[in-house]
């Protein structure tokens, strides 16, 4: 496999990063070596040995040898004119490009299939979270029925931290901004448009269909104020940006929209800048998928998987190693009720009728019952 990486920013630079480390991993992966041949970005960074940097990208689509382009400057135009070249050359393309995905996918895939290429774009709908696929094929024997979820993850930065520290949207926008949450058109995440643009990506692949994104309505969460927040957790809720999809009698249901959300429900709890995705499917009801949506390595990962499929002959054959050595996982935190005092080392403590409760700090098993010889006392794992 020979790749060709256009856009070498936060996103690009991780996946040079990740298939350069897990080179020899991924190559017993799919059975075949996976160069990086081509860098591309306008100004110069600094590459791994035998990689070529340039700064024109027909370099990339030009040499025959390149069987993955790798679109990652982001925008509509020039990462248009790049993918469309490189699938006319019957070449693979691995993106995560939301916004081109959204607006040009119909001619994309029109021009793919024409050429016999692929495309795949895994990373951008909740950067490594893998929702398109799961959307796209495994849900196979479930029809579909409603998609909803927090597709963008510095609108939900901005209202946990309105809650959690009792601020209003601009004072909330002010910190997210300084922390880098916020893109260079801020109007994309705080008007709606980036879930937008995810949640058209998988309704398509919900209900195979196509639409026109201009009719998607997106609001965003200028309108929330501190004071909404407080009522709505008075009546039992948290307001979240939800994107929405769903099958109606005459069509499909496609917005984005500051939704009340139950406090029971665990989309209410998706906070910071955490995204989550539900599917509603007739066999197997309701399906969640949570995690990081951005970020260099979070994104890079859904890309690098991305290129590896490209290449993947049968991802069903089960040639695994066997491996002897099983072995409990005892390195833990570790709660303890115990009817008397205990000389350990411990996270949280509290006695109660004739209890003395522990969350010990991490430590080995054998070393905690060791200390605990003589004591009757019981005792579980804490997730850390
Ligand atoms: N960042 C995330 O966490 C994230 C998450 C999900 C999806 N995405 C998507 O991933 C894509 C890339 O995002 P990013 O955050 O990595 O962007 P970025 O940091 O702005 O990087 C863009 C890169 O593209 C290069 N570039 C721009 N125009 C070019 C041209 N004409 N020829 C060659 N190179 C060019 C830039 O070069 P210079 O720096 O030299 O100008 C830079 O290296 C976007 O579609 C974005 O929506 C990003």
């Amino acid at each position: 496999m020979k790749i060709g990486i256009i856009g070498l920013g936060t996103v690009g630079f991780g996946v040079v990063e990740i298939l350069t480390e897990q080179k020899e991993r991924l190559e017993k992966q799919i059975g075949e070596e996976v160069v990086i041949k081509y860098g591309c970005s306008l100004e110069e960074v600094s590459l791994p040995e035998n990689v070529i940097y340039t700064q024109d990208f027909h370099d990339v689509l030009n040499d025959d040898e390149v069987d993955v382009v790798v679109e990652l400057i982001g925008g509509i135009t020039i990462a248009k004119t790049i993918i469309i070249e490189a699938l006319k050359k019957g070449k693979s393309v691995v993106t995560a490009n939301k916004a081109l995905i959204a607006h040009y996918g119909e001619e994309i895939f029109k021009e793919a299939s024409l050429h016999h290429a692929k495309i795949y774009y895994e990373a951008s709908v909740g950067g490594g979270i893998p929702v398109v696929v799961p959307a796209k094929e495994d849900l196979v024997a479930n029809e579909i029925l409603k998609i909803e979820g927090i597709l963008n993850g510095t609108t939900n930065f901005i209202l946990t931290l309105m809650e959690t520290d009792n601020l209003d949207f601009d004072e909330a926008l002010t910190i997210a901004d300084g922390l880098g949450f916020v893109e260079a058109d801020a109007s994309l995440d705080l008007d709606g448009i980036d879930a937008a643009h995810k949640i058209y990506i998988l309704a398509m692949n919900a209900f195979h269909s196509f639409f026109d994104f201009d009719k998607i309505q997106a609001n965003g969460i200028r309108q929330v104020t501190k004071k909404d927040m407080d009522y709505a957790k008075k009546l039992g809720y948290r307001i979240k940006l939800i994107a929405q999809a769903k099958k109606l009698e005459n069509g499909i249901g496609i917005d984005v929209s500051p939704t009340l959300i139950s406090l029971k429900d665990m989309v209410a709890n998706v906070n910071q800048a955490y995204n989550v995705v539900e599917i509603t499917c007739n066999y197997l009801e309701n399906v969640l998928f949570y995690g990081k949506g951005a970020g260099r390595y979070v994104t890079a990962s859904a890309v690098v998987s991305d290129i590896i499929k490209t290449h993947q002959k049968d991802m069903w054959e089960h040639d695994y190693t066997h491996v002897n050595c099983i072995y409990p996982i005892t390195f833990s935190k570790y709660y303890i009720r115990s009817h008397r005092a205990l000389d350990i080392d411990y996270e949280t403590y509290f006695s109660q009728d004739k209890d003395h409760i522990y969350i010990t700090n991490e430590i080995e098993l054998d070393e905690l019952t060791h200390q605990l010889e003589g004591e009757t006392y019981n005792l579980f794992k804490v997730r850390g």
